[in-house]
Order: C-alpha cells, then structure tokens, then sequence
C-alpha cells in the first residue's frame, strides 16, 4: 500500500506541482504550447471530418484507437466531433503542403491542415503523444489521455528520406512495408529504393524476363560480405528473390496511403554485374561466365575512393543495344512508378574497360572527347533522354557531375557535401546524402562491439547534421536522406537495428528548424522512443550508451579517454581483469594503462545504479592500435 501511495505520488508530480509532462515527440514540432490539462479518450466519443479527405484520415486515426483499445468511436461528417479532422477552406501560409496544426483541450482534439498530408503528419503526432501503448499491434490495457497542446508544425525540407538497398540482399514485400511503416511515424516521406546492383537485379522486366530468371539469383554463401568464395563452374544460384510488377504496385499504393513517394534506382553504368550476368553483351567484355556476385571481392579499393574492378560490371556507352536495353526497363519502370524521379545511380563506375574498347575508343573520337569521363557524362545524358521522354526526372549519385550533366539533372551528394554544394551552386536540386552524417550501413557504437564495417557515424554525428552548406541557397536543398546500403545486413530486424534511432535523428535534421534541436532533449525522447519500440516489436540500436573509447600514447604511457555522448551517465572501468560494475572505480579523467604484463580494459556505462551499455573488453594492445 505504502509503494501504491509512493508510486501515485511520483506520477501524480506534475498535476500537483503544475508542471507540464515531457512530450517526446520526434521530431520536433517547429512550436509547441503547453496547456492545462488532458484529453481522456472514451469508448463513446465521435471523429468528425470536413471533406472526404479528412475522412481518409480520421478513418485512420479510427482503426488504430479500434485495434489498440478497442473502442470504436464513431465517424460524422461535420466540425463538431469530440476528435476533429479539418481541411482548411483557407489556406493557412504558414503550414504549406505539409504542416498542421493541432489543438488539444480537455474538451477536444482539434487536428487541422492544408493538405492531406498535413493531416496525416498532424495524426502521427498525435499518436506520439498517447502513451506508449499505442504503439501495440493488438488491444491493450492504457491510460488513454492526451496532455493539452497548441502545435504549429511543417517540415524544413521538402525532401526527407531513408534509402534501403535490396540488391546486396533481399527484404521480401511484408519487409518493405514495415520498412516505410516506421517511415510514416517520424513524417519520412521518400523512400528511395535500390533495386538493382552487382549482387541481385529485383524488379520484374517484362520485355526482358532473364534480369530475374538470372539477374535475381546468386549461390548459397555465408560470412562478411566482400569476402566470401566466388561462384563456381555449374554451381546452382538458389538464394535471392524480386518483385513482380504487382508487388511493385502494391507497395507503390502501400507508401503513398502514407503519404510516402517512391524513388526507384537502377544503377547504371557501373554496378550492373546482375544485367550482364543475365545479358552479358551488355558489357565491353562480353564475358558469358561473369555470374551474379554473391558478395565476393571483385575490386581493388585504393583507399582514397580509386578502385579496380577485376570482373566487368560496366554497360558499354558505345553500344545502341545498351540504349535500346535501357529504353525497355525505363518504359516499364515509368510506367510502374507513379513519381517525377528516376534514381539512375552513376556511382563508382569503373572505366577501364572502357579505355581498351575498339567501340568506346570510336565513340570518343566521334564525340571528340579524350577521357572516359566524359563517356559517362554521354552516358548519362542518353538516360536523361529516354527519361525525358517517359515525363520522368533524372536523379543520380555525385559522380553524374563529372562527365557534365543537363541542368535539370537532379544530384545526391554522398561523397561528403563537396559534390552537393557544387551542384547547387551550379543550379542543380541537390538531395544531401553524405557519408559523414547519413550513412546508415556505417558502424554506431564502439567498433569490436558493433557488427563489423569499415567506418563508424554515432547517432551524435547523425544528430549534428545541417543539410544546408552554409553559402548555399536553400532552394537548391531538397533535403537529406539516410542511406541503408545492405552488404552486412540479412533481416528485417538488423535493418531496423541499423535504421533506428539514427533514422530519428535524421528525421529530425530535415524536418526541424536547426535552431530548435537541442542533443540532451533528443537523446530523453530517443530513450522514450525505445520504449514505444519495444511495443511495437521494431528492432533498435543502444549503442549510444557505449563510451567512445580513445587511447594516446605519450612517453611510453597509454593514456586512455572514455566520453559519452548521452549526458549524465557513469561509466565504470577495470584493468585488472574484474568484470566492471558500480563497484569498480567511476571514470572522472584520462587515466594511464598499467604497463608489464597482459592488461585489458574493460568498460561498462550506468545511469542510476542500472547498467545501459555493452560490456566493453579492449586489450591495451589493441588500445595503443587506435
Ligand atoms: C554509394 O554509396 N556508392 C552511392
């Protein structure tokens, strides 16, 4: 009794101190009021809408309440409702085709917007601010109460994306839509999908039906990705999978009920090795045995972005049967996707085969040209052609700008910035994509803990994130896009690990106004955010917990630095083998490693006497490595 009466008074703080309760919304609304008081949902309230629009909306609004505490409130044309959905007559300038604007009242919740998808943004705040429990995806037991709100809210770019790659490995269907689901919960609104690359081509061709007989298979391999076995002679290709043009439609009809526009890429000219291996007189080499990769190593990496490939994975610009092959896959692909851009990639294309082709050597006279750079950039502007023509836009990776790109072309930055500030300064639409701030297949947490990749991007990074280049003119800034490239990444469940809470962040760096992000308040409503993921079973990375661990050494010493980038917590620390915990001693300073013998460092984060973080277990040779 005396712990009911103690926990009662914990949560009853708030009310009895007039504090308002912390909203965890993610991501910021550009202007939050708070008033007094809440709104108590009931079994017995109705859901007003004022357009048929609307009533999409509160139709949804509708289920989700029906599926999670099994109400079923009902739904009247009108203003009037307990719960109402409003299309403004008038046009509200402030909110443009995305914002809302949401009042809630003891009395109402009053959600209103331009658009449609003004609405539905309006209602994923809105269900952010319900207990946790609304995540479920069956009825559940919850107070359901909303704290009183005034919110003004719309995006700060009009581009906010996440980019899966499902070439590397396959997500089936049922995947992609959970994939754009939590999309939809942080207002993402692009999802750019890579559907071709060296290791699977995965969409259905009609015209051209070996790109998935063949093009969507590869052999059995485990292991790191780059580093497996290469296929062998007679070996069957059994493991990957592709959509049929139905899956297609209805994915594309899936992301736009929630307000998501669908990207779709075919990487050309580089990163075609699953064309050639269906058609192999696409390439210069013509090589009837290159086969499609199953993540085995078929490049040198020179480490400054240079690279080998040692197997053909180029079309060959110089050939019409390339242009007519092209014309077939954009004539469907248009015709599936109902959106204004084509991804068409551009990246890491390798051109040495190029240099030693009779065909290529013969267009590059013709074109009086002398380097094969500018063979892509003849390339690339024949894409753009048969886009135009199809009514559908060019978007490509930075390196479309190297052989020389129309203006029109639209250009996503992801060698770092450099490549985007360029463009916009050349008038291009620039999508920002870096490296540096956006790669989501990048490492997030302390490296030996984290599945193994060549570079790291922690969530404080992601965070930090301003998508406008200072000097830029923001009308060249679409936005940003996290990219989710998927070598390493097999499942579902470890895409949502690598997704989420970087995902957040990003989420928060395209739509809120860079003045209002705040670190210690994002990293309280990313704890919050676990939460609700927990209910709805989405996968999610703690890896922010584990302390960026650097060692120095300096006149023989290894001197050692532990940081957190989340505030307030403990980090404890041993080097004499005992497994740390609240015991052991609490990192305040640098502090130097025992030298003579074998010594390991061992490192584990607390907050409030629980432990957060991995246990972390370095050895100081290891240490003096970094
Ligand atoms: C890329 O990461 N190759 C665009």
């Amino acid at each position: 009794m005396r712990n009911l009466l103690a926990i009662l008074l914990i949560f009853s703080m708030p009310a009895l101190f007039g504090q308002k309760p912390a909203l965890n919304l993610i991501p910021r609304p550009v202007d939050v009021q708070q008033t007094d008081g809440s709104f108590r949902l009931s079994g017995t309230q109705t859901i007003s809408f004022n357009s048929p629009d609307a009533k999409m909306i509160a139709g949804m609004f509708e289920q989700k309440i029906s599926k999670v505490a099994g109400y079923s409130l009902k739904l009247q044309k009108g203003t009037s409702g307990a719960i109402r959905f409003n299309l403004n007559k008038t046009e509200d300038g402030r909110l443009g085709k995305e914002g809302y604007s949401l009042t809630v009242t003891p009395g109402n919740i009053e959600l209103s917007a331009n658009q449609p998808a003004g609405l539905f943004y309006g209602m994923q705040t809105l269900f952010q601010l319900f207990p946790a429990e609304i995540e479920s995806s069956s009825r559940v037991k919850a107070d359901w109460t909303v704290p009183a709100v005034k919110i003004t809210d719309y995006p700060r770019f009009p581009w906010r994306g996440l980019m899966l790659d499902v070439s590397r490995n396959f997500f089936s269907k049922e995947d992609v839509k959970k994939y754009i689901d939590d999309m939809a919960r942080f207002k993402f609104n692009t999802f750019h999908w890579h559907l071709t690359d060296d290791n699977g081509w995965r969409v259905e061709i009609k015209s051209l039906p070996k790109l998935t007989e063949v093009g969507a298979w590869r052999v059995a391999r485990g292991g790191h990705f780059g580093e497996r076995e290469a296929p062998k002679d007679g070996e069957q290709a059994t493991v990957g999978g592709f959509y049929t043009q139905a899956d297609i439609s209805e994915i594309i009809q899936y992301a736009h009920d929630r307000f998501i526009t669908i990207v779709p890429e075919i990487d050309v000219p580089g990163h075609s090795m699953a064309a050639i291996a269906s058609y192999p007189e696409l390439c210069c080499t013509k090589d009837p045995g290159i086969k499609v990769n199953p993540g085995s190593n078929f490049a040198d990496w020179y480490g400054d972005g240079t690279f080998k490939m040692l197997i053909d994975n180029t079309l060959n610009p110089s050939d019409e049967k390339v242009y007519e092959f092209l014309d077939k896959v954009f004539t469907e692909l248009a015709a599936m996707f109902p959106g204004q851009y084509i991804h068409v990639g551009g990246d890491e294309c390798y051109k040495g085969y190029w240099k030693n082709d009779p065909g290529c050597q013969a267009l590059m006279k013709k074109l009086n040209v002398d380097n094969v750079e500018k063979l892509q950039g003849y390339f690339m502007n024949r894409v753009e052609q048969i886009l135009q023509a199809k009514g559908k836009k060019l978007i490509g990776w930075d390196e479309i700008l190297e052989g020389g790109i129309s203006p029109g072309a639209t250009v996503m930055s992801w060698r770092g910035v450099k490549g985007g500030i360029e463009a916009a300064r050349m008038g291009h639409d620039v999508v920002m994509t870096p490296t540096t701030f956006a790669y989501l297949d990048y490492q997030q947490g302390e490296p030996t803990i984290e599945p193994p990749l060549y570079e790291g991007l922690r969530l404080m990074k992601c965070y930090s994130y301003n998508p406008l280049p200072e000097g830029v003119d923001q009308k060249f800034i679409l936005g940003g896009q996290g990219n989710l490239w998927s070598e390493q990444i097999q499942t579902l469940s470890h895409a949502q690990y690598m997704t989420w809470p970087r995902g957040w962040a990003l989420a928060e760096d395209f739509w809120t106004p860079n003045e209002k992000k705040s670190w210690p308040d994002f990293v309280r409503r990313v704890e919050a955010g676990f939460d609700r993921n927990e209910i709805a079973g989405v996968n999610y990375s703690r890896a922010m917990y584990d302390p960026v661990i650097s060692a120095e050494v300096k006149d023989g010493k290894t001197i050692i630095t532990l940081e957190s980038e989340v505030p307030g917590l403990d980090i404890f620390y041993t080097v004499d083998d005992a497994i740390p915990g609240r015991y052991s001693p609490k990192y305040s300073k640098p502090f130097e490693l025992p030298e003579g013998g074998p010594v390991t460092l061992r490192v584990i984060s607390y907050r409030s006497g629980k432990p957060l973080g991995h246990l972390i277990k370095l050895s100081a040779q290891d240490l003096k490595k970094r």
